[in-house]
């Protein structure tokens, strides 16, 4: 159309969490470069990151260990010349970070405070401000690429879709509420959009983790992998009224129990590691054990901790309980699992390069390898650090390397029906999100999850033929066509793996099932 206004960069960034900021960090000063985040810069989640950055980083620790719990995590589907990679670069990563001056919480004498979490045999998590690393790393990288790097970032602004011309990627179309549509045409575009917790009912994940980088590939012809390992964090705040806040994992780190309404421990029976063992397993743990006692919720229970300790290592989730009168030290914390990270997302190389030509991506959007199917503790930032500093590095060669023949492309675009305004988006988004916490949850099984595909390609049919006017309904259409594409994936996979558990397959078959789910069409 005539009235959208063009722009040129030579490479466009979308998203601005970790991922995203440390892409944009690695683009040569020379090119041009853009960065669009659908909301504020720290709307992200990056910055709701409790627990922290894993990396070898004590004496006493090593690669071969960092490595060798990250494959046990990922329930043999890691790909370990990848876990290798990312792995032994977390050490300069973290150094990088507190150069660009992240503080991560020291002792007295200058050395780091190291965290510890489930899966992981030994302390090596850093953290910042006790609870709160995410906001502080995205604080001292925002800084950073702001200030000192001049980057240019439009927040507020929502990437409508990629643009594809001769089977590459050549930028995005993106909208904001001040100017409208606009054509960003660009010489390489490297996705960072994050996750895609909020398809479900409970999650971890701020409202605009919706899978628009997910959904926008997706149709833009990019191969996604994986889609059925959505990973369920297992203790996530449970309060009538309160937002579903996450209770990091490093509380059970520090020795929180896991105990139900009786005050009885029921980890130790489960797993040697009892409280620390893999969040695939726990959360499981969790939901058999509501199941068996009829309770809606288990508890967190820190009572037998040093108060202060409790108060000076947690301040965030004490201030959040706190709210609604529950004192951490002495009162149990009603917990139960939530959707929290998307382990399957676009496939990337190991320099974050997509099938698509001209289109990169990094961190949660992507799949690469690291996670498997289950992700360990604390190595998604370390993730959106290195294929960030990758993808960023080899988007921006690329473009160095073409020609400066910035032109528009005339585009031909499917016509589609007009919006129809008896449509209530919300009533869809609520009963999507209902739907996949129901049928598409910490357990599912083969005759739940073809009844949702069903309804959900019902809804699909109406919602996603209309032009929608809007973010809340552009977020819809990528909702669904992501919930689409993880059932799909989820049937297909007849066995139970990591954080995917069939209660109709509950066998891991590493004879059939040791690879990948790549070419689910919806
Ligand atoms: C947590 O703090 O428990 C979350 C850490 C993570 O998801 O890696």
């Amino acid at each position: 159309p005539k009235h959208i206004p063009h722009h040129f960069v030579d490479v466009l960034v979308v998203g601005g969490g970790i991922a995203g900021m440390r892409a944009t960090m690695a683009i040569d000063p020379s090119l041009s470069a853009l960065v669009v985040t659908k909301d504020q810069l720290r709307e992200s989640n990056s910055s709701y990151a409790q627990g922290g950055i894993a990396g070898v980083l004590a004496p006493e620790d090593r690669f071969e260990d960092h490595i060798e719990d990250t494959l046990v995590a990922g329930a043999n589907l890691c790909n370990r010349d990848i876990v290798e990679m990312v792995v032994r670069e977390a050490p300069g990563h973290i150094r990088q970070l507190i150069e660009w001056g992240t503080s991560f919480d020291t002792e007295d004498d200058g050395e780091l405070v190291l965290g510890r979490e489930g899966g992981h045999g030994v302390r090596r998590i850093a953290h910042a401000l006790g609870d709160a690393t995410g906001k502080e790393i995205m604080r001292a990288m925002i800084r950073r690429a702001r200030e000192e790097l001049g980057a240019q970032i439009w927040q507020n602004t929502f990437t409508i879709d990629l643009l594809t011309h001769e089977k590459r990627c050549v930028g995005a179309l993106v909208w904001n509420p001040h100017h409208g549509k606009t054509f960003v045409w660009a010489k390489q575009t490297i996705l960072c959009t994050g996750g895609v917790g909020q398809v479900y009912r409970e999650t971890t994940n701020p409202t605009v983790a919706t899978g628009d980088g997910h959904a926008a590939a997706f149709r833009a012809g990019a191969i996604l992998r994986d889609m059925e390992f959505m990973q369920f964090h297992p203790t996530v705040l449970y309060i009538a009224g309160s937002s579903r806040s996450l209770i990091t994992e490093a509380i059970r780190g520090e020795g929180a129990y896991l105990v139900d309404h009786n005050g009885e421990r029921f980890m130790p029976a489960i797993d040697e590691r009892a409280e620390l063992a893999p969040r695939d397993i726990v959360s499981q743990a969790i939901v058999n054990h509501m199941e068996k006692t009829r309770q809606p919720c288990v508890y967190l229970d820190l009572s037998h901790l040093d108060a202060k300790q409790v108060l000076k290592r947690f301040p965030g989730i004490a201030a959040k309980c706190m709210e609604f009168g529950i004192d951490i030290t002495t009162d149990r914390i009603p917990v139960r699992p939530g959707a929290h990270y998307m382990i399957g997302g676009v496939e990337v190389d190991d320099n974050g390069a997509s099938s698509l030509p001209g289109l990169w991506a990094a961190g949660e959007v992507t799949s690469s390898g690291l996670h498997g199917a289950n992700r360990l503790a604390s190595n998604s930032l370390l993730e959106g650090l290195v294929y960030g500093a990758r993808a960023g590095a080899h988007a921006s060669e690329a473009a160095i390397g073409q020609p400066d023949t910035f032109q528009a492309i005339p585009l031909e675009n499917p016509t589609v029906d007009k919006f129809s305004q008896a449509l209530d988006f919300e009533d869809v988004r609520n009963s999507l999100k209902s739907l996949m916490w129901r049928s598409v949850g910490v357990r599912r099984d083969g005759k739940d999850l073809a009844k949702a595909a069903e309804t959900i390609a019902g809804w699909q049919r109406y919602v996603l033929r209309q032009q929608l006017p809007d973010p809340r309904g552009w977020e819809l259409q990528n909702m669904l066509t992501v919930a689409g594409i993880m059932i799909e994936a989820a049937l297909r996979r007849t066995e139970s793996r990591g954080v995917h558990y069939r209660s109709d397959f509950p066998e891991r078959d590493d004879e059939t099932w040791r690879r990948h789910t790549t070419d689910v069409r919806v």
